[in-house]
């Protein structure tokens, strides 16, 4: 137990009994749109104001929900083996560093991040925009998106590997609530196998990734997370 280090991926399942929708489950549609077919440079490219008006929904959505007890339990587990436990996640709501996350590796950036599409200076916003402001670079006054990774680009490729030497050095990945469909997030758990970890798999339905994994809880993150936590630090 001491040697262990343990890396989490989670994916929007964990944040599903926060209220915040899953991507490909009921509640993935907004306004009968895919999240799929917004999230993309060639949405905004074609009509910044409609990727801005789902944006603004998400935020205002998530800024309503707190973390629940899987994000909680996650965090405690990091206070208590500290930097031997890394939490990679997918989700771009924030709630695991409102339960008080330091070691964490957001690949696919932040609901709670801008980025100007002129002068590329990314900063912290959490304000709540009324419909249809589109925010600008207080730089260079330019327009700004959300600082999220979009369907057809490129992970950040610091924080990509930071998270692949994570999974390489791990000796436990836990895998939660992720579809394990979306790459390259959907390979880590493999990779980690290869270098003899324990993979722990906590989804309700069946994934591409549940072959891979030692044991599997098909409850609700927010059940099955806290207690294989304290199981785990109770030796
Ligand atoms: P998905 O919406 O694809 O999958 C959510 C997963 O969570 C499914 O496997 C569900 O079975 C599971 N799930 C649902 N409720 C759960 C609960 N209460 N507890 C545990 N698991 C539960 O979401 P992701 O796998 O995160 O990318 O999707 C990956 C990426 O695709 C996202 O980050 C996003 C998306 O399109 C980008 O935006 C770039």
């Amino acid at each position: 137990m001491i040697e262990d280090r343990i890396v989490a991926l989670t994916g929007a399942g964990i944040s599903a009994e926060s209220g915040v929708p899953t991507f490909r489950g009921q509640g993935g549609l907004w306004e009968g749109f895919r999240a799929q077919d917004l999230a993309t440079p060639q949405a905004f490219k074609k009509d910044p104001g409609l990727v801005w008006a789902f944006y603004h929904y998400r935020r205002r959505l998530v800024a309503g929900c707190r973390p629940n007890p899987a994000h909680e339990a996650l965090a405690l587990l990091e206070e208590s083996i500290g930097s031997r436990f890394t939490l990679i996640t997918q989700n771009v709501d924030g709630l695991h560093k409102d339960a008080g996350q330091q070691n964490i590796i957001e690949i696919h950036g932040s609901l709670w991040e801008l980025k100007c599409t002129a002068c590329s200076q990314i900063w912290q916003d959490r304000e709540i925009y009324p419909d249809p402001a589109m925010p600008t670079c207080p730089g260079c006054g330019q327009i700004v998106r959300p600082a999220v990774v979009w369907f057809g680009e490129s992970l950040d490729p610091m924080r990509l590997l930071s998270a692949w030497q994570a999974v390489e050095q791990a000796t436990i990945m836990l895998v939660i609530g992720t579809s394990g469909v979306v790459f390259p997030a959907a390979q880590m758990p493999e990779l980690a196998r290869q270098h003899g970890a324990l993979v722990v798999e906590f989804n309700p339905e069946e994934t591409p990734l549940s072959s891979l994994a030692d044991e599997v809880y098909r409850e609700a993150a927010a059940q099955s997370v806290p207690g294989w936590c304290r199981n785990y630090l109770e030796g």
